[in-house]
């Protein structure tokens, strides 16, 4: 399987059955080390030489891209309000044990400028989609931001908006979107989502958000209910086509007022894995260790570091806003994932060789 590996460091290409063959490898690495140790399901970053020789080859290549910083991103979730009824989601239009709140623009405004002195150069307005953030009220406020802090960077994560919306807030002056794709095989997507929502549609949305000239970001979930290591197969063949400048994914976490609480939680091994192809597959990307591998692992973060990724989305929401922003059970809120404490998330990436830069941290493609 080795061979597989250099295949892809050295041509950025799989076929299917490679991908297939790959995925399965690293599931019976995972499975060989989980019977030897008996113990906890382990989520080692390297725990056969499968993995260790991936994140070897992964640190080199963002090492020769982008050395040894990690870029920050303030994230800022404006809204827990969603129009939307995803299965897996926990701030889903059908749970009404969620406790809604959305944040104003003047409350938007002052997490920039908090999150400007912190040291952030990329903030990140994510939320659901609350029919509340028109253009007309985006507009003005990413002018705003903007207006303050010209050397920073603003990404958007409102999710399926029209080809005229997005081109007016990138005209405004967004510079990047978050849109994971969650699944790209059809009949899951289906088993993931309320009828009204289609990945014919998701897939419509990255390819005008890259065709505006965002930074775009896609991806999915690890292990969420249903997936088979084909349609994981399926996800790197069509990130491999999207070309996407930012790849997010995170291991499902089952949320308990969702129609999936029952499912497992997705591998943070499995995920580290995918981390791992996804620098290999696309050098140049920014790939982020996201929340949800930090709180299924508190060493989450610096794993996926040691995997190839090279962002990290510290939470820079007013903390009274932090608890409600419930996407999952178990949400990191209030530890090193907030913004205050980007010192100690620091001496955390120093034990791994990298340092957070103060820096927008654009796409060096
Ligand atoms: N577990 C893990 N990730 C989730 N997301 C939503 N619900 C869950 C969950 N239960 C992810 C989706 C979405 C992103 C904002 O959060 O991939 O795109």
């Amino acid at each position: 399987m080795l061979e597989v590996i250099d295949k892809l460091y050295e041509t950025r290409h799989l076929t299917r059955d490679e991908w297939v063959a790959l995925i399965e490898a690293q599931r019976s690495e995972e499975r060989h080390h989980l019977t030897q140790k008996g113990a906890a399901p382990s989520t080692d970053a390297a725990d056969g030489p499968l993995t260790a020789y991936l994140f070897e080859r992964a640190r080199a290549v963002r090492r020769q891209r982008y050395g040894d910083k990690v870029f920050i991103r303030g994230l800022i979730e404006i809204s827990n309000r969603c129009r939307n009824d995803c299965l897996y989601c926990g701030i889903r239009r059908s749970n009404e044990c969620a406790e809604r709140y959305r944040l104003q623009p003047a409350d938007i405004i002052a997490c920039t400028d908090k999150g400007y002195e912190l040291g952030f150069r990329t903030f990140v307005m994510q939320g659901g989609e609350d029919p509340f953030f028109t253009d007309e009220v985006l507009c003005p406020l990413i002018e705003r931001i903007k207006a303050n802090h010209p050397d920073c960077a603003i990404t958007l994560s409102l999710g399926e908006r029209t080809r005229e919306s997005y081109q007016r807030l990138f005209d405004a002056g967004a510079d990047r979107y978050l849109l994971r794709h969650e699944t790209a095989t059809d009949a899951h997507y289906r088993r993931l989502h309320p009828s009204e929502l289609s990945l014919a549609t998701r897939k419509a949305c990255l390819s005008n958000l890259k065709e505006i000239g965002y930074q775009t970001g896609a991806g999915f979930m690890v292990g969420s209910p249903y997936q088979t290591v084909e349609n994981l197969a399926d996800d790197m063949l069509y990130l491999d086509e999207l070309q996407p400048q930012m790849v997010g994914i995170g291991p499902f976490i089952p949320h308990r007022d969702t129609p999936f609480r029952d499912h497992a939680a997705g591998s943070v091994a499995q995920t580290l894995f995918f981390l791992g192809c996804l620098r290999l597959m696309l050098p140049a990307s920014l790939l982020p260790a996201t929340t949800a591998i930090g709180t299924l692992d508190p060493q989450g973060r610096e794993k996926g570091m040691l995997a190839g990724a090279n962002v990290v989305m510290p939470n820079l929401s007013p903390p009274e806003n932090r608890g409600k922003y419930l996407l999952y059970n178990d949400k990191l809120a209030t530890g090193c994932e907030a913004a205050e404490h980007l010192r100690e998330l620091d001496r955390r990436f120093a034990a791994v060789g990298m340092r957070i830069a103060v820096d927008r941290g654009d796409f060096a493609g």
